[in-house]
């Protein structure tokens, strides 16, 4: 059976003059057959106009990558063209070609772009012409609110668009630690903004290519990274503490030590260069004496934000940051007790005594030198930010220490105000967690940290102090796997014989060849300070034939100097050995930024 199509007529029907009707019958029914025309030829319903949209993201350790995805997921499934980028290779000319972008972008160094992002940013901050006309945007800032320059890329960003003449869709949203909140009032009021602009649109102007170009980038296709864990930083695994010992001496005037955990059967899976994230709690003891100092009951139930009720007690172990102060708490404390010292430390010209004030001390400080403030455990609940997760390289390999992950963490304690103080999470593992006993982890991947793709790729680290932890892991890699590509170590601490990490370990890697070669820094050992870079620098030509050969090169550890004096170091190595100048040197070290070739994985 064949089925009859019957087609509209190609041109307006009408009713012939000889038609036996009389002039008025005959308009209007020439009228009604116009009318049938009409909705007989109007194409198929259209589909619903949608926007072309450039989701870019600027991310270091994957957080703000894990939001550009969902973002630019959500864009899709609402029907809208969504691409998604990383501004690592993307440049101010192809932003000139969009008409829709938003960026999801974290802060790192004083105020900086995550490395991977610091060339499209430089691009960017040379343009002059108003070239952004066309565009309209909107940026999500990440941050932390602990560090100085608070989301303080993301604010640039928004500054230098709307300079360049961009207009922004929707106010930049700053996101602190806890940022779900923050992300969630953001993507909806673009999301509604969106819409309105949808609406505002004729039916006919969805983008021809709309359909087949929603397709992944490579960017987004390479998300799939093949870990089907359940565990996450919301949903973390118990996981028991399996070995613990100090890796410096009782004698040395610091304390670092190898933790390891169990993660045999829980499906948790890692690679080197990942780091490993604690949900940490605050001491017990502290906690009593914040909230007797308070005199309120341990038990007072309290909301939390977004948790429910609990009592007190748990809200101040499990929930909260006490243990430092931040502008925010003291702008709270000092409006809830009316505290005019407390105002005048606020006061925009006096953050350096602002910083001096909280620097060293913490809620049970503010308690004491303010007292009688706080009459309501709402009140101190409202004030303080979330108990952050603390995060840790994890110094293992999965295919060395299979159903493992240890760390390396250096314990903070120190006093000050006749007090004893202590890191929460560095001291909880360390001096209230026994081996048996299970806490809280997730894995935190590190995409950008990994060991180069080829086996036969010489390798050099850099890593003094808890930053060997993420060269352990390598060293450990290579070797299980055995890869034959080159090892060299940089490592430095305060001194030879109380301070050494992983000694046995990494001589006996040297002694058998495994580790090429080992440069220590014994800062303390001398009169004078002694440094990973100045060895770097000692060995320069060697260490630049490395890098010529190919080698890639990997930093860890402390941020505000050593990671600066390192790339310094780098720079000087490239000129003195590579015969370059100042400019060419820094080209050098940037080409080998975009080859993949200079990692940092700096704290
Ligand atoms: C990606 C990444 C990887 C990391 N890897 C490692 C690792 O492998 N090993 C490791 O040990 N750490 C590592 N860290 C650091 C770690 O996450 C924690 O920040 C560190 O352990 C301190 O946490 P805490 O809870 O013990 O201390 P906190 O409670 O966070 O206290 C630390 C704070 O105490 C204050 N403080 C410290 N000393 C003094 C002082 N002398 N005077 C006044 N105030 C002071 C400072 O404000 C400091 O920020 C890493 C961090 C990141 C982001
Ligand atoms: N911001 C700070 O003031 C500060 C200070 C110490 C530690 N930290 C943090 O504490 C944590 C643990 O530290 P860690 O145990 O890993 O070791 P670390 O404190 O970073 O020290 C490791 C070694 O690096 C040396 N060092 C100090 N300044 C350096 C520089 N500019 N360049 C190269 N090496 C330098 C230290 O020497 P000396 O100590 O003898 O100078 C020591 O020998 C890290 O998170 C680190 O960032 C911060
Ligand atoms: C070493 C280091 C330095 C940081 N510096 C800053 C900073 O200067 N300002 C800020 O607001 N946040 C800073 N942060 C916080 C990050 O921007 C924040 O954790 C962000 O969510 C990370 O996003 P990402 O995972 O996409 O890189 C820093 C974090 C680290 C680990």
């Amino acid at each position: 059976m064949t089925s009859q199509v019957v087609k509209p007529p190609d041109t307006v029907p009408y009713i012939p003059d000889n038609a036996p009707f009389n002039s008025e019958q005959r308009a209007w029914l020439n009228g009604f057959l116009a009318g049938l025309f009409s909705v007989a030829q109007a194409v198929p319903a259209d589909p619903p106009p949608s926007l072309k949209i450039a989701v870019l993201y600027a991310s270091q350790s994957g957080t703000a990558e894990g939001l550009a995805r969902k973002v630019a997921k959500e864009l899709k499934s609402k029907g809208h063209v969504a691409s998604l980028a990383s501004l690592e290779g993307y440049t101010p000319a192809a932003l000139a070609e969009e008409r829709y972008a938003i960026f999801i972008v974290s802060t790192y160094g004083e105020g900086d772009p995550p490395d991977a992002a610091q060339p499209f940013f430089q691009k960017l901050c040379v343009e002059q012409l108003p070239r952004y006309l066309d565009l309209s945007y909107s940026v999500l800032a990440l941050g932390d609110s602990h560090y100085e320059h608070f989301c303080r890329f993301g604010i640039d960003l928004d500054n230098k668009l709307a300079a360049l003449g961009a207009v922004r869709i929707y106010d930049r949203v700053d996101c602190d630690v806890d940022l779900d909140e923050p992300f969630t009032h953001w993507k909806q009021g673009l999301f509604a903004q969106l819409e309105s602009i949808v609406a505002a649109r004729p039916a006919r102007s969805a983008p021809s290519s709309s359909r087949e170009s929603a397709a992944p980038t490579s960017a987004s296709a390479s998300a799939a990274d093949g870990k089907s864990t359940v565990y996450s930083r919301e949903n973390p695994f118990y996981a028991p503490l399996v070995d613990k010992r100090p890796l410096t001496q009782d004698v040395s005037t610091k304390q670092t030590m190898h933790l390891a955990f169990s993660i045999a059967d829980s499906g948790l899976k890692y690679e080197a260069g990942d780091a490993c994230g604690v949900i940490p709690q605050n001491d017990h003891q502290l906690v009593a004496e914040i909230i007797s100092a308070l005199k309120f009951s341990p038990e007072a139930p309290v909301q939390l934000p977004k948790g429910g009720t609990v009592s007190l007690s748990d809200a101040l172990t499990h929930h909260l940051q006490i243990t430092r102060l931040t502008r925010k708490m003291i702008e709270a404390y000092a409006t809830i007790g009316s505290c005019q010292p407390l105002f005048a430390l606020l006061a925009p010209d006096q953050q350096p005594l602002l910083d001096k004030y909280t620097w060293d001390r913490g809620l049970i400080d503010i308690i004491h030198d303010y007292p009688d403030v706080l009459h309501n455990p709402a009140d101190l609940v409202a004030m303080l930010p979330k108990l952050a997760p603390r995060l840790y390289s994890i110094s293992s390999s999965p295919f060395a220490h299979a159903g493992e992950i240890h760390t390396t963490i250096a314990v903070v304690r120190y006093r000050s105000h006749d007090r004893e103080r202590g890191g929460v999470c560095s001291t909880l593992l360390a001096d209230r967690t026994s081996t048996g006993e299970r806490r809280p982890i997730y894995i935190h991947p590190n995409k950008k940290f990994r060991l180069p793709a080829t086996p036969e790729t010489p390798i050099v680290m850099i890593g003094p102090g808890t930053g060997i932890a993420p060269f352990r892991a390598f060293l450990h890699q290579r070797r299980a796997l055995a890869a034959p590509g080159k090892n060299w170590l940089f490592f430095g601490e305060r001194s030879a014989s109380t301070d050494f990490l992983y000694r046995e370990e990494l001589e006996s890697m040297l002694a058998n060849g495994h580790l090429t070669r080992m440069d220590t820094a014994f800062s303390r050992d001398q009169e004078r300070k002694i440094y990973v870079q100045d060895r770097m620098i000692e060995q320069g030509a060697q260490l630049w034939s490395w890098m010529q050969a190919g080698a890639s090169i990997y930093v860890c550890g402390d941020a505000s100097r050593m990671a600066k004096d390192v790339d310094a170091a780098l720079h000087r190595i490239a000129e003195q050995h590579g015969g370059m100048r100042e400019d060419a040197a820094q080209e050098y070290m940037q080409s080998m930024k975009d080859e993949h070739r200079y990692h940092r994985d700096v704290y």
